[in-house]
């Protein structure tokens, strides 16, 4: 019998998002309006006993990497609390403890991180220039940032990821500045292609694809440049100059994606699960838990309403997983975190 959290591709779903909040201290131009967005209700979202009993459950099916994600996962006043709890998890299987952040209010709290057990941290940062940082963000910050990449190097986590989204005309001329920052830090550098989302008017003009940068970085750095293996579940291109301590890469959602690596599968803020970024289908996991199911229904659930519908029925999704079969590969826009 297969695992629950697999697919009739051979993707096994051992890697978890959780989104632990909706709510951001940022406004980054590509991902939210000014005014924010609409939040759902408090008491609609999942409480900190709520996200260790379903990380519990995912890691008993086999899951060993979580990452906490949002809106901005620090936020949430118990974050610490919470990579305490899922650090209690290890005995169960589960390995790596990661948290995608955009470091604004990350610097002071780093230690207690560390100290709770979280593994390594995907920084956001788009600019190293503190005034076109109030443009991508509309706040200030910028400074805090790179500090917090600084010492979050310093402190000896297993990574330190900076993700920086490159936008034409606002930070492609950034791209080299980055790639510096891989010399001696102890940090990798990853450059996400711009990608559509609701209202954040990505236009094909604004689209800088890997191929551009990857050629620009050429010109500077030649044949210092070294390709890197691709990871089993990579949603990067690895490279790394040459002499230089970590790697950069591109995530090139937009011109080459990775769907048939994909071993993700995600819990939003508010306990609807979603298997797929493909798939129509959320399901809903708070029902479950606020109804007194058992960790047993929920696996149950889970996997008859997920992941059985979710390759049966979404019709999206099955086209996306028939090119799949067909190339390898498929095309796929993740904005969500
Ligand atoms: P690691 O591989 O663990 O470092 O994490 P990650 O790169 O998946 O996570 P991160 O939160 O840093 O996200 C970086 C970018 O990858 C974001 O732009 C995400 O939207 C994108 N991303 C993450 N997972 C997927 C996915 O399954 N498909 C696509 N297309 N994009 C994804
Ligand atoms: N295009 C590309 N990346 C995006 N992110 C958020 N919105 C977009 C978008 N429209 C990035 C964030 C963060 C990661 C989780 O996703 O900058 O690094
Ligand atoms: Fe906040 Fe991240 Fe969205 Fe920026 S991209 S507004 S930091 S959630």
């Amino acid at each position: 019998q297969l695992p629950v959290l697999s697919d009739l591709f051979g993707r096994f779903h051992n890697y978890l998002r959780i989104s632990v909040t909706e709510r951001c201290n940022l406004r980054c131009q590509y991902c939210m309006p000014e005014e924010g967005i609409d939040l759902t209700d408090g008491d609609k979202l999942m409480t900190t006993p709520e996200i260790l009993r379903i990380a519990r459950i995912f890691v008993a099916q086999g899951v060993d990497k979580i990452r906490l994600t949002g809106g901005e996962p620090t936020v949430r006043k118990d974050i610490v609390e919470l990579i305490r709890g899922l650090n209690e998890l290890r005995p169960l299987g589960l390995r790596k403890i990661a948290i995608t952040t955009n470091g604004i209010a990350l610097r002071r709290k780093l230690p207690a991180l560390r100290e709770a057990g979280l593994d390594g941290l995907n920084i956001s940062l788009d600019t190293r220039d503190p005034r076109k940082f109030e443009l991508f963000t509309r706040r200030k910050g910028g400074t805090h940032v790179l500090q917090a990449i600084s010492e979050a190097a310093k402190l000896g986590f297993d990574f330190v990821k900076v993700n920086v989204v490159v936008m034409r005309g606002m930070n492609e001329d950034e791209v080299p500045a980055f790639v510096e920052m891989t010399h001696d830090e102890g940090i990798d550098v990853r450059f996400i292609e711009y990608m559509p989302f609701d209202g954040n008017k990505w236009g094909q003009k604004k689209l800088v694809g890997y191929r551009d940068m990857l050629l620009n970085l050429h010109a500077i750095y030649g044949d210092a440049i070294e390709r890197l293996p691709l990871e089993k579940n990579h949603t990067a291109k690895s490279y790394r100059i040459r002499g230089y301590r970590g790697q950069f890469g591109f995530i090139t959602s937009m011109t080459d994606s990775f769907c048939s690596a994909c071993n993700r599968v995600r819990v939003m803020a508010d306990g609807n699960l979603k298997v797929c970024l493909f798939g129509n289908t959320e399901v809903s996991l708070m029902d479950l838990l606020r109804n007194g199911a058992s960790d047993a229904d929920i696996i149950e659930t889970i996997g008859e309403k997920a992941y059985y519908p979710c390759l049966l029925l979404s019709k999206r999704l099955k086209s996306s997983l028939t090119h799949i079969s067909e190339s390898g590969d498929a095309h796929m826009v993740d904005v969500s975190g």
